[in-house]
């Protein structure tokens, strides 16, 4: 059992939840932390019942403030895991293409546990329990495909509407993935597209994309995801010094056209503070020209490669086929997309947008409450 006097004293004060230290109305913190006196400690605690649950009072000194702390709120904060950062490798189920496939993975949600994570367009629709899971799915395994969405134009964004907001961009607030004259990207052609992220020149990158399937009747076109944090799990493991190199250099990403001047310098693995993967940036046709000393250029390129050479490794990427009606909507800072070479002359018309994961994980929050109401 925690007590209150045992827990660091500014840390305890900063969280009170009386109506003077916080807006009754909306839970919005009152005072600023150098409003606090110097010399705070606990005075007095004494057993009291609070919020229908055992707790403490604290008498304060030197001001004589009154806070009152539930046990179980107090008895969490010895819990330093309770506040994992929902962005992070560790609070994903990381995977490679045979662990969807098969089914055979335990520590899958339940319902995900063969097959793609996926959902019925109406069902995702009209029932909340629904969209609640594939919208998990998107946060935990990094991405959902909703089949039968209506293959009509500008339907993506409707897609994303259902959780968030959609991301404009130079590229539109939809852009069309199919062959075009002049393209100014070569996810305009029929080209063959390697395992990539979007955007990694933009700063803040789009977190999320979606590609909504209104025509695939090319011969090719298929489409390919990775798991990038798993990726670079194992690079981490097999060859460490060329993890460190990849979170450590600011890599300049670049796109240009007639209208258009975007950079940003990332690295290609984003870490927290404690080490842990949070966002993989990966494109080979917006990296730009890196200019360092020899010695660490020769060192980015070689973990560059061997990160590059894993990622295609058979096994790590997901395939499967994009059919209209389809709309697949993924984690841009973690899953990595590709797709094979398609006949210019044959059908394939994507329309995609982008959004963010915070509105999706806003969503996801918002839909627990309302189910944990309902039980
Ligand atoms: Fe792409």
């Amino acid at each position: 059992m925690t007590h209150p006097a045992s827990l660091p004293p500014l840390w305890l004060r900063d969280n009170c939840g009386c109506a003077d230290c916080r807006d009754p109305r909306n839970g919005q913190k009152l005072f600023q932390i150098t409003d606090l006196p110097e010399g705070l400690a606990v005075a007095a605690e004494s057993a009291v019942e609070t919020d229908g649950e055992p707790g403490w009072e604290v008498l304060w000194e030197p001001d004589g403030h009154r806070s009152r702390y539930p046990q179980s709120w107090l008895d969490a904060s010895a819990d330093a895991d309770a506040t994992v950062d929902p962005r992070t490798e560790d609070a994903k189920t990381l995977w490679q293409a045979a662990d969807l496939r098969s089914g055979l993975r335990s520590d899958l949600p339940s319902g995900l546990r063969s097959g793609l994570p996926s959902a019925e367009w109406d069902e995702y629709r009209l029932d909340p329990a629904v969209r609640l899971r594939a919208l998990e799915a998107v946060a935990d395994l990094g991405f959902a495909l909703l089949r039968g969405v209506p293959v009509r134009e500008g339907q993506v964004t409707e897609v994303a509407e259902t959780f968030g907001h959609v991301r404009d961009t130079n590229y539109g607030r939809i852009f069309e993935v199919r062959v075009e004259e002049n393209p100014n990207n070569l996810a305009f052609t029929g080209a063959l597209i390697t395992p990539h992220t979007d955007n990694p020149y933009r700063d803040p990158v789009p977190t999320l994309q979606l590609l909504h399937c209104l025509v695939n009747s090319a011969e090719g076109g298929d489409s390919g995801l990775v798991d990038g944090f798993a990726a670079a799990a194992l690079l981490r493991e097999e060859d460490p010094a060329a993890f460190e190199v990849l979170t450590r250099t600011p890599v300049p990403f670049r796109f240009a056209d007639a209208g258009t001047e975007l950079s940003a310098h990332r690295p290609l693995i984003g870490t927290d503070p404690h080490g842990r993967i949070r966002e993989i940036r990966f494109n080979n046709r917006s990296i730009g020209t890196l200019r360092l000393p020899a010695e660490q250029t020769t060192a980015f390129y070689d973990a560059y490669r061997a990160f590059a050479r894993l990622l295609l490794r058979p096994g790590l990427q997901l395939d499967f086929r994009l059919t209209p009606g389809d709309c697949l909507i993924f984690d841009n800072t973690r899953l990595l997309h590709a797709r094979t070479a398609f006949a210019s002359s044959g059908g394939r018309h994507l329309q995609g947008c982008y959004a963010d994961l915070d509105g999706l994980l806003s969503t996801v929050s918002v839909l627990r409450r309302a189910q944990a109401v309902a039980v």
